[in-house]
C-alpha cells in the first residue's frame, strides 16, 4: 500500500493570500497530498508569506528556523516558501537558507507541482519567480469550488497600480488586472449552487475594477449583477480605495439590498500633508465627504479603516489630525500599524527623524481612543435581535453555532446544525471584545440588520 503524503501549509497576510492558499491546497490534493494537523507529521511544509511590514517578513525566517530540526528527523521533508516574501527575496532565500527546497512567487502558484516533482524525483532545489503578462495572468485565474462553505472570497482584481509610497504590494503582486466579469459571475453562480450564501469580492483595490478594460462592467455594475444571483443572500467587498469610491458605487448601498452594512475604507492618515506624501490621491475633506455620502445613502453602515502611525516626517500636529479624523468618522474598528520602511518603495527615501519610542507612544494613544469607540459600537448591539448568517459549528463546543451579523461581527449561539447556511434572528445577550454571544429567536422577526 502506498502511504499518503501529508502537507502542512501556513498562511500569513491578507485575503489575497488566503485565496492563493486555497489554490495551493487544490493543487496539492491533485498530487495526492492530504493535510496534516501538525508540521511534525508532514512530508511537505509550505509557508505562504506576507511582506507588508518588516515584522511579517521576520516571521517567515522565524518559522523556517523552527522547522529546521524537523528536517534532521525526517530527511525526506520538503520545505517551501511562496507568496510575497518569496517574490521579493527570491533566490536569496535559497542562498540564505540551505535547508529550503523551493521558492515560488505570487504569479507562479501553478508551477508548484513541477517544482515539487523536481525536489521529490531529482532532489533538485528550485524557484519560479517571473512576472507574467496580462494575458497569461488572466488565463491562470483559478476557478474554485465552494466545498462545504457558506461564505467565500471571490477574486475580482489582482495586483495594484496605486503605488502608495509606503507599500510593497505593487512590487510583489505586479500591475492590476481585472478578471473578466463573465468568469466572476459564473464562479459565483457555481458557488451558490454548491451552498455558498455570502460572497466577498476581493482585490487590492476593487473599486478600480474594469477601469481601462474596454467593454468591461464597472464595479458598481458587477455588484448589481451579483445581486441578481438568487441563492446569494449577502455581498461584501474589500478593499476599497477612497479615491476610487465613486458616487455610482456609493449609490449601490441605496439600491442593492444584499450589500452588507459595512465597508472597509482605509484612510491611512488624517493629515493632508501626510496623505500627499503617501501618494493616496485624496484629501481629508474628500475622504470625509465620501463617508457622509455613504451614511446618507445607508444610515446603518459601519466603517472600518487601516491607519499607519509614524509615517516619515509625521509631526505631532499631523498625528492630531489622524486622531481627530478617527473620532469624527467614528469607526467601528481600525487596524493600526506602525510605519515599517520597505525596500524599493518611495517612502524609504523620505527624511525620517521619529524614534521607535515616539512611534509606539502615538500608536498606543490611537489604540486607546479607538478602544473606547469600538466598545460603544459593541454595546449598541447588546440586547438587540440581529440577523445572523449561520456559517458553521462554533469552536466553543457542542451544539454551538457561529455566524456573522451584517456588520461582520461573529455571533456564537446554540442551535441545530441544519441552520447552517440560513439567515436567522439572534438575540444578543453578551458582547465581548471579538465576538457576541446570543440566543436563537424562534418566534420573532429581526429588529435590525
Ligand atoms: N508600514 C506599515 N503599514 C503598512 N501597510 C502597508 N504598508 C505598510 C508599511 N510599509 C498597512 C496599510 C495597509 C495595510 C494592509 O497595511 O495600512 O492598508
Ligand atoms: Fe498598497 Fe496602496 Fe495598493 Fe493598497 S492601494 S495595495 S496600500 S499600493
Amino acid at each position: 500500500m502506498i502511504m499518503p503524503k501529508h502537507f502542512f501549509l501556513e498562511t500569513f497576510g491578507c485575503q489575497m493570500n488566503v485565496v492563493d492558499s486555497e489554490q495551493i491546497v487544490d493543487l496539492l490534493r491533485g498530487m495526492d497530498y492530504a493535510p496534516a494537523d501538525r508540521p511534525e507529521d508532514a512530508d511537505l511544509i509550505l509557508l505562504n508569506t506576507c511582506a507588508i511590514r518588516d515584522k511579517a517578513e521576520r516571521k517567515v525566517y522565524g518559522h523556517l528556523g523552527r522547522y529546521k530540526p524537523l528536517k534532521a528527523v525526517r530527511p525526506g521533508l520538503i520545505l517551501g516558501v511562496g507568496g510575497c516574501v518569496a517574490q521579493q527575496q527570491g533566490e536569496k532565500l535559497l542562498k540564505d537558507i540551505p535547508y529550503l527546497d523551493l521558492v515560488f512567487g505570487t504569479h507562479n502558484i501553478h508551477r508548484l507541482p513541477d517544482l515539487l516533482r523536481d525536489v521529490e524525483i531529482r532532489h533538485r532545489r528550485g524557484h519560479a519567480l517571473e512576472f507574467h503578462d496580462r494575458e497569461t495572468r488572466l488565463r491562470l485565474f483559478p476557478q474554485r469550488s465552494g466545498g462545504e462553505a457558506v461564505t467565500r472570497f471571490v477574486t475580482v482584481t489582482q495586483g495594484c497600480d496605486n503605488f502608495c509610497s509606503y507599500c510593497v504590494v505593487p512590487l510583489v503582486r505586479g500591475r492590476e488586472i481585472s478578471r473578466p466579469s463573465g468568469e466572476i459571475l459564473d464562479e459565483i453562480r457555481q458557488l451558490a449552487a454548491s451552498g455558498v450564501r455570502e460572497v466577498t469580492l476581493i482585490g487590492q483595490n476593487v473599486n478600480s475594477y474594469g477601469v481601462g478594460v474596454p467593454g468591461e462592467l464597472s464595479f458598481a455594475r458587477l455588484l448589481a449583477e451579483v445581486e441578481g444571483i438568487d441563492d446569494i443572500v449577502r455581498i461584501r467587498f474589500t478593499t476599497s480605495h477612497p479615491k476610487d469610491l465613486s458616487d455610482e458605487l456609493i449609490d449601490c448601498f441605496g439600491s442593492l439590498k444584499k450589500l452588507c452594512n459595512h465597508i472597509h475604507l482605509p484612510v491611512q492618515s488624517g493629515s493632508d500633508r501626510i496623505l500627499r506624501l503617501m501618494n493616496r490621491g485624496y484629501t481629508r475633506e474628500q475622504y470625509l465627504d465620501r463617508v457622509r455620502r455613504l451614511r446618507r445613502v445607508r444610515p446603518e453602515i459601519r466603517l472600518s479603516s487601516d491607519i499607519i502611525v509614524g509615517f516619515p516626517g509625521e509631526s505631532e500636529e499631523d498625528f492630531a489630525d489622524t486622531l481627530s479624523l478617527t473620532e469624527e468618522v467614528n469607526y467601528v474598528d481600525i487596524y493600526s500599524f506602525i510605519y515599517s520602511p520597505r525596500s524599493g518603495t518611495a517612502a524609504v527615501k523620505l527624511e525620517d527623524s521619529l524614534t521607535a519610542g515616539e512611534r509606539q507612544a502615538r500608536f498606543d494613544r490611537l489604540l486607546k481612543i479607538q478602544e473606547d469607540i469600538s466598545r460603544q459600537w459593541r454595546e449598541r448591539d447588546a440586547g438587540a435581535i440581529l440577523e445572523v448568517l449561520v456559517e458553521g459549528e462554533s469552536r466553543q463546543g457542542q451544539g454551538q453555532l457561529f455566524g456573522r451579523t451584517t456588520w461582520n461581527r461573529i455571533v456564537n449561539f446554540a442551535g441545530p446544525r441544519d441552520l447552517i447556511g440560513s439567515l436567522v434572528p439572534v438575540h444578543i445577550t453578551q458582547v465581548y471584545r471579538n465576538s457576541h454571544l446570543g440566543c436563537l429567536v424562534t418566534d420573532q422577526a429581526p429588529s435590525h440588520g
